[in-house]
């Protein structure tokens, strides 16, 4: 099991807080909240996979890391991420590019802090991921408050929040199933 270095992560928050959104990398308690939803056999896309948090507890649930493909807008982080998990595909970027690719994932795991960025994009970013999306799919979100709640609906018809005490800070994992899709949500 790799071990995360939260130093690296501390210097990318005081050098983009609004981008990284936390002072720490998530809990391997938290990171196994949100991997539980994923299907068993299932493809997965993860979103602001900082050094691999998250990661550790979604390749604890699928097992191959074949079916993953993790994104990091940070080449530091990302750096870091590429050394803990050398066997994972690590795309460097925004994952709103990704998200633009006609590919569909069972599952679509988020650990970007939505809430602290831009509604335009945020709400750009919902509505690929509702495409991206098988229909049995899930997407799962770590944010610290619920804030994101109502916004979520109307993107999903079953949202359903998590807590996870165990992670600094305190933390909420949205359960995101039944993606509606709208042909032209901005026109
Ligand atoms: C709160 S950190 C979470 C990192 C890691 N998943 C964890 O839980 O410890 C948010 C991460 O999302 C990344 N991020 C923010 N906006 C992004 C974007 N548009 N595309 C890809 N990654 C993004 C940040 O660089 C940061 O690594």
């Amino acid at each position: 099991m790799p071990t995360h270095n939260p130093v690296t992560f501390f210097k990318r928050f005081v050098a983009s807080p609004i981008a990284v959104g936390a002072v720490m990398p998530t809990s391997l308690a938290t990171a196994r909240v949100m991997a539980a939803p994923i299907p068993k056999g299932g493809t997965v896309l993860e979103i602001g996979a900082g050094t691999g948090s998250i990661t550790q507890g979604i390749l604890e649930r699928i097992g191959d890391a074949s079916r993953l493909t993790s994104i990091e807008l940070d080449p530091d982080l990302g750096a870091e991420f590429q050394k803990n998990f050398p066997h994972v595909r690590l795309i460097i970027g925004d994952a709103e590019d990704a998200l633009k690719k006609n590919i569909t994932y069972d599952a679509i795991i988020s650990g970007i802090p939505f809430t602290i960025m831009p509604a335009a994009k945020r709400a750009r970013m919902f509505d690929l991921i509702t495409k991206r999306l098988k229909s049995d799919g899930v997407f799962v979100a770590i944010q610290y408050s619920l804030t994101s709640l109502h916004e979520l609906k109307e993107y999903f018809t079953s949202v359903h929040v998590r807590f996870s005490a165990f992670n600094v800070p305190p933390a909420v994992a949205y359960v995101c199933k039944g993606p509606k899709l709208v042909e032209k949500r901005f026109e």
